[in-house]
């Protein structure tokens, strides 16, 4: 039986009530592919195949996460994928420039390594270009770390550091 203390609306004692989340996280839905492939043409450089989107979708539907405006329309995804030993690996991760440092990157975040924890993952590992000093500094306060340098990584040759950090 719950207590009836834990029903009733909190009163503040002069506490500012928290902000609304600024945005809704759903799941991905192949119709989002329109704009999700504009986020990252704009955002990550990249102009990937549908079919892309659509497979890596159903290799892991939670891990696919989309942050949502008012009208249901995306603004801002996280692409993540399992692997082997219990391994979660992020592939993609973007907010539309219009709704940046906003905390819908941390929002996306928190509910990823939430649905990792949930999974059973113990880790989580991601790829980033080594010029890109506001995806480190989000990922540093998110508590990953470089785990190594990769040479040539991308496309264009730029290298690029592997970050990680424990789910817990
Ligand atoms: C990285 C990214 C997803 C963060 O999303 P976001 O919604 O802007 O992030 P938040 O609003 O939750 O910001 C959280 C923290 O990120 C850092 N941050 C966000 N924007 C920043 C900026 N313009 N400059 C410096 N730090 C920034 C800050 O540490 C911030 O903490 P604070 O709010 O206490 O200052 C977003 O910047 C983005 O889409 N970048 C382009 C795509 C990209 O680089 N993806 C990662 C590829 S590996």
């Amino acid at each position: 039986m719950r207590c009836i203390a834990e029903t009733a609306p909190r009163v503040s004692s002069g506490t500012v009530p928290s902000a609304p989340p600024a945005a809704q996280l759903r799941r991905f839905h192949p119709h989002d592919i329109p704009v999700i492939a504009d986020i990252v043409r704009d955002s990550l450089h990249e102009n990937y195949d549908n079919s892309l989107y659509l497979s890596l979708g159903q290799q892991w539907p939670d891990g696919f996460l989309v942050a949502a405006d008012a009208l249901g329309r995306p603004i801002g995804f996280l692409l993540g994928v399992m692997q082997v030993d219990q391994e979660g690996r992020i592939l993609m991760f973007a907010v539309d420039r219009a709704h940046r440092a906003k905390g819908i990157g941390t929002q996306l975040m928190k509910a990823f390594l939430e649905r990792c924890r949930t999974q059973g993952l113990r880790r989580v590992t991601l790829e980033v270009r080594v010029s890109n000093a506001t995806a480190i500094r989000f990922y540093t306060d998110f508590r990953f770390s470089v785990t190594d340098l990769l040479r040539t990584y991308y496309s264009d040759g730029e290298d690029g550091y592997q970050m990680a950090r424990d789910t817990v």
